[in-house]
């Protein structure tokens, strides 16, 4: 199945129901993308669909057919995101740091901080008290037009959301539905 991954047109065997998660792991050796819950709460598995942050763990890999998926990996280690997670004290395990910053790499620009907030609710990180985290998105900011646009991700610019359907169907969304994964999780302060 074709798609492209992280700019370049890729062609994958796999099952179309393989969770994206796994295709990127086992078949693309991209490990950077971790698995937490595999159900769709904690976040860690966040990667950009046609620009959207979604859960791999919930997405079927017969979803991304001719569309685009950036992984962490997109993001080559010289994303301000990520010089701004270490300097600022987002990462200390580095479980969740993957998804966090491409959940932060989907805000739009000029995010407030209740945007960035809202934008990883569906993000959990059990280290940092998230003071960090949202402290390094929001000096990143300043460098995003530059940085999102045309070096790493022209798609990367849409609100945070997340692919609600699970790849079992039991959520009963359709293909397209998209909430943002804010139900049921307390807003980190
Ligand atoms: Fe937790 Fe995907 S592994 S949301
Ligand atoms: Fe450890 Fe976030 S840094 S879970």
């Amino acid at each position: 199945m074709r798609f492209t991954l992280n700019g370049s047109s890729t062609d994958v065997r796999a099952h179309p129901m393989k969770r994206l998660l796994d295709v990127l792991r086992e078949d693309c050796g991209l490990t950077g993308t971790k698995e937490g819950c595999g159900e769709g709460e904690c976040g860690a598995c966040t990667v950009l669909l046609d620009g959207q942050a979604v859960n791999a763990c919930l997405v079927p890999f017969g979803q991304v057919r001719g569309r685009s998926v950036r992984t962490i990996e997109g993001l080559r280690g010289r994303h301000p995101l990520q010089q701004a997670f270490v300097t600022d004290g987002g990462t200390q395990c580095g479980i969740c740091t993957p998804g966090m910053i491409m959940a932060a790499a989907a805000l739009p620009e000029n995010a407030t901080l209740e945007d960035v907030r809202t934008g990883l609710a569906g993000n959990i990180c059990r280290c940092t008290g998230y003071e960090g985290i949202y402290r390094a998105i929001r000096r990143a900011e300043g460098s995003r037009p530059s940085a999102l646009g045309s070096r790493h991700a022209p798609e990367a610019r849409t609100p945070a959301t997340r692919v609600s359907r699970r790849s079992d169907g039991r959520d009963g969304g359709s293909a397209a539905s998209r909430k943002p994964q804010t139900a049921g999780r307390r807003v980190p302060k």
